[in-house]
């Protein structure tokens, strides 16, 4: 089944401070946002790209592989569907990946379109170390939710491109706001399946993030040496 990627890279990712996005700034001598992306060039059942970046940033990608760009909207999820509907009609499954995980696996991945493959909608997830606690304004504990059914969603996550297409539609129609992929296929009652990810694909989004994905940089660099 024919792939098409969506690579996230609108965000205005001012958490970590400075004049520059964060998915721009060099990490080991490399732009943030380019680390997970050169990974992607490794899977032949990719068969398209479209980068969701500001133009004023596009050159960044430009020497990596064939890429269309789509402008960034105001939610993540509004960015992903501009990218959507740059895709061709020959792509059968969507896969989305935000640009501020760069240590994600190649093996998580396939494992990912597999899982998706057969299931329709697949998401990379690991366990919870810690215990969530659910409470309103009032900082008053209303629940506790059993810690052994939670999962920290990650991407990639991979959906069927009519799966998608009808989400984003119910989604669109309804004004409701999801904060990741897969809950667009939730959202139609359709069962999302997910797959062992690992806990260094960090979401880089404040400064502490940073220096931690500095250290993992740096550990990577020597390992592949
Ligand atoms: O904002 P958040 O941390 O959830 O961003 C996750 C990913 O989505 C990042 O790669 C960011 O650049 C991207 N994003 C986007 N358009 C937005 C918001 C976020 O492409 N409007």
């Amino acid at each position: 089944m024919k792939a098409g990627l969506i690579y996230l890279a609108g965000g205005t990712g001012k958490r970590i401070g400075g004049a520059i996005p964060k998915q721009f700034l060099p990490l080991e001598g490399k732009a943030l946002a380019l680390h997970a992306f050169s990974l992607f060039e490794k899977f032949d059942w990719i068969h398209e790209t479209v980068v969701v970046v500001d133009p004023a940033y596009q050159r960044i990608f430009a020497s990596s592989k064939e890429a269309s760009y789509a402008l960034p909207g105001k939610e993540r999820m509004d960015s992903v569907y501009n990218g959507f509907k740059l895709l061709s009609e020959k792509i059968e499954m969507v896969i989305v990946h935000d640009g501020v995980r760069p240590f994600v696996k190649p093996h998580c991945v396939e494992e990912l379109y597999h899982t998706a493959l057969h299931h329709g909608a697949a998401a990379l997830a690991v366990p919870l170390k810690f215990t969530v606690k659910h409470a309103l304004e009032d900082k008053k504990v209303t629940f506790t939710p059993d810690r052994s059914t939670l999962f920290e969603i990650q991407t990639p996550q991979a959906v069927n491109r009519d799966l998608m297409e009808k989400g984003f539609s119910l989604a669109y129609a309804n004004k409701r706001l999801v904060t990741d992929d897969v809950s667009l296929v939730e959202l139609l009652g359709v069962p999302v399946h997910l797959v062992e990810g690992s806990h260094d694909n960090l979401k880089i989004t404040t400064p502490d993030d940073w220096e931690l994905a500095q250290i993992l940089a740096r550990k990577a660099l020597c390992v592949s040496k």
